[in-house]
């Protein structure tokens, strides 16, 4: 076989692998042989650089080159739906629909109307060569290099299926439920602003100049329209099955009715069963399924004929508000958040929803004592819509304002130009915000110092030990002991933790000093273009705005942070105690192969590094660490109290379970003591 066949049929089998596992939910072989087949088709790749192909699976990861979205005119407008929330409209639509078709019978094709945003995907020759945002309908932004890293999205479609040489197809993309809460877990840690729900999210995402980010946040796509000028069959339900054989994603949950009753069954069925699928939804959509009778019946100036959105209600609950009060946050941020007589929304009591902003509370116009209503729809926090205005009456409390000194410490609070939010510039002496640095600063994914939590710090602040993170380098057990319910051994505990921070890498420090807008990521890119407290320290705007994803905002920041006096000292007395200031090139003089290109998700309790210290391991290691457990999971690397759960997964997924003893010696670690039992399955 030459190079060439063999690329090509790896190729297809690895996209057939693909498929298998992201459309059809059901992998045929293990994720140890999908990582060597897909390491032989990178290597040969290399070496044959003239048969580079972008639609090749090696290209799902993403590049760090920087997009840029160029404008491009659909072939045919992307037209949207007529939208109702009334269940009399559908049945209107369905008698003008009975009525255009003269009494012939017609199906409906009933399907779920994903919270996403729309896409349309050009394929030539059974590849894709295109995609391309809604925009305004007429134009939109060419996204190929992102959409080609979203796994379900077929690159090179099935071989032998006869589909079409030239179509288009529409559908959504999304950020399921698990990725969204991922994205926005990682975005409250780094004190970036937090997307209000799924859709915003995907397209925030979909929009990133950084195709490589956009593969790690986990999009999905399902297809709800094909078209083309020679469609296969002029059922619309059936040319979507075709076109899953074909290797797309389509929905399972698609129902093709005969009567109105079925059409308002599937309504009714999926307004309480759409909570449990793992994508936002936000209705229903209704087809006629004939193209030909879709043809016949056409189009309103904006509309098709053929079809209506029908919008599911939000939860929604009205209730009186009792008081607004004002939240300072870790970085100063105040927010107004509404406290209100208790209400049942989606299952659970709800009490309070956030205000956002003083904007927000202006433009409601809001009151003590209004009638408030309150909605939890996409959205995790449950927010206020509205105000009742029609039931104000003479017990009306006075106008919500927002405050102009901070709760906490009484400074006098400022608002940054363009910003809605105010904030307690006080950073240093503020209570919440003094605590909340430190709070970060000792945190796992910072400094890691174990023992010492909220409550702890809370304690040692008002005991007046500790007023910012250099005073933790100076406490003594004999101090700890004296706080309330603390006993020697967790005194010495938190002593021996933070005489261990010492040795956190540099980019963990950078993240951990609270610089405003410079989270985990950040601080890591930070880190590797500077090496240096020292030189990030005296770097220009210039030089910040040349690192990657460092935007003038962040650079900003960074040169306010260290020509602050106080944060200046602060830097130094850390300093001074022997925290790591430089990167320590680990790679080189530690790192191996070892592990190249291996999934390992970890879990459980470790005897000999903390967990954040084997994720770094595994990094330097040529390892990818990921959180949950698929069929592409190379093993399992499990200490102590492995959660039954996982277990379970692997066990059903014939993922290999790797133990502390195992792995050190992977990776040629020396092991501190032996006596760990090796478990395989
Ligand atoms: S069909 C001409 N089907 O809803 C028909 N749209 O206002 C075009 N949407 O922009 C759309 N799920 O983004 C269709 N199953 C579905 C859908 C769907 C969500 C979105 C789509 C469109 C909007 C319509």
């Amino acid at each position: 076989m030459t190079a060439k066949e063999q690329i090509e049929s790896l190729r297809e089998e690895l996209n057939r692998h693909n498929y298998n596992y992201y459309v059809l939910n059901s992998p045929t072989i293990s994720d140890y042989e999908f990582d060597t087949k897909m390491r032989l088709l990178q290597d040969l790749e290399k070496a044959n650089p003239d048969l580079f192909d972008p639609n090749s699976p090696t290209q799902r990861v993403g590049s760090d080159l920087t997009n840029t979205f160029v404008s491009v005119t659909h072939a045919r407008p992307m037209l949207s739906l007529a939208n109702t929330y009334s269940q009399a409209e559908v049945e209107d639509f369905y008698r003008r629909v009975a009525q255009g078709l003269q009494g012939e019978p017609f199906e409906i094709c009933c399907e779920l109307k994903f919270d996403g945003l729309s896409i349309s995907l050009i394929y030539h020759e059974g590849r894709l060569v295109r995609a391309v945002t809604r925009g305004d309908g007429v134009q939109g932004d060419d996204v190929t290099a992102n959409v080609r890293t979203i796994q379900s999205v077929p690159l090179v479609l099935m071989p032998g299926l006869n589909w079409p040489s030239d179509f288009e197809i529409r559908g959504e993309i999304l950020l399921p439920w698990t990725s969204f809460e991922r994205l926005n877990k990682e975005r409250e840690a780094a004190e970036e602003p937090l997307f209000a729900n799924p859709r915003n999210a995907a397209s925030g995402t979909l929009k990133l100049q950084n195709s490589a980010e956009v593969a790690r946040r986990g999009l999905d796509a399902y297809l709800y329209y094909l078209l083309c000028d020679d469609l296969p069959a002029d059922g619309h339900y059936e040319n979507l099955q075709l076109a899953r054989k074909w290797g797309f994603k389509i929905s399972e949950s698609m129902r093709k009715c005969q009567t109105l009753e079925q059409v308002m069954e599937f309504i009714n069925y999926w307004d309480v069963e759409r909570k449990n699928l793992p994508v936002a939804t936000d209705g229903v959509v209704l087809k006629v399924n004939s193209v030909s009778q879709q043809e016949r019946l056409g189009y309103t100036a904006k509309v098709p004929r053929w079809a209506i959105a029908y919008k599911f209600k939000a939860e929604q609950a009205l209730t009186r508000l009792a008081s607004v009060s004002f939240q300072v946050g870790r970085q100063g941020t105040v927010t107004p958040v509404a406290n209100f007589d208790a209400v049942q929304l989606s299952g659970t009591m709800v009490r309070r929803a956030t205000l956002h902003n003083a904007d927000f509370v202006e433009k409601l116009d809001l009151h003590i004592g209004d009638m408030v209503y309150v909605e939890k729809g996409g959205e995790i926090i449950p927010k206020i819509t509205a105000v009742d205005t029609d039931s104000r009456d003479a017990s009306l409390g006075e106008k919500v304002q927002m405050v102009t000194r901070c709760p906490e410490c009484g400074t006098p609070l400022v608002r940054e130009e363009g910003e809605a939010a105010w904030y307690c510039p006080n950073d240093t002496t503020c209570p919440p915000q003094v605590k909340g640095r430190i709070e970060h600063f000792v945190s796992r994914k910072a400094m890691n110092i174990d023992g010492l939590g909220g409550e702890t710090i809370d304690l040692l602040y008002n005991a007046r030990l500790i007023r910012d993170v250099a005073d933790l380098y100076q406490l003594r057990a004999a101090d700890i002991c004296r706080l309330e319910r603390m006993g020697q051994k967790s005194a010495a505990n938190i002593v021996h933790g933070i005489e261990d921070s010492k040795k956190v890498p540099f980019e963990r420090v950078l993240f951990a000093i609270g610089i405003r807008f410079v989270g985990e990521t950040t601080a890591k890119m930070l880190a590797r273009a500077f090496g240096s407290m020292d030189a990030l320290s005296s770097a220009t705007m210039e030089q910040l705005v040349q690192v990657d994803e460092i935007g003038e905002k962040i650079a900003a920041s960074v040169i306010r942070f260290f020509g602050n006096e106080v944060n200046r000292m602060l830097v130094e007395r850390l300093r001074a105690v022997g925290l790591q200031f430089e990167v320590q090139d680990k790679q080189q003089e530690t790192g191996s192969d070892a592990l190249k290109g291996k999934s390992i998700v970890i879990s459980g309790v470790f005897k000999h590094h903390s967990r954040d210290e084997y994720k770094a391991l595994i990094e330097q290691h040529g390892g990818i660490n990921v959180s949950s457990i698929s069929a592409k999971t190379s093993f399992v690397f499990a200490g102590e109290n492995m959660g039954p759960a996982k277990l379970e997964k692997a066990r059903q997924l014939g993922i290999p379970i790797v133990g502390e003893t195992e792995f050190l010696q992977m990776i040629g670690e020396p092991i501190p003591q032996s006596g760990e039992l090796l478990l395989l399955f």
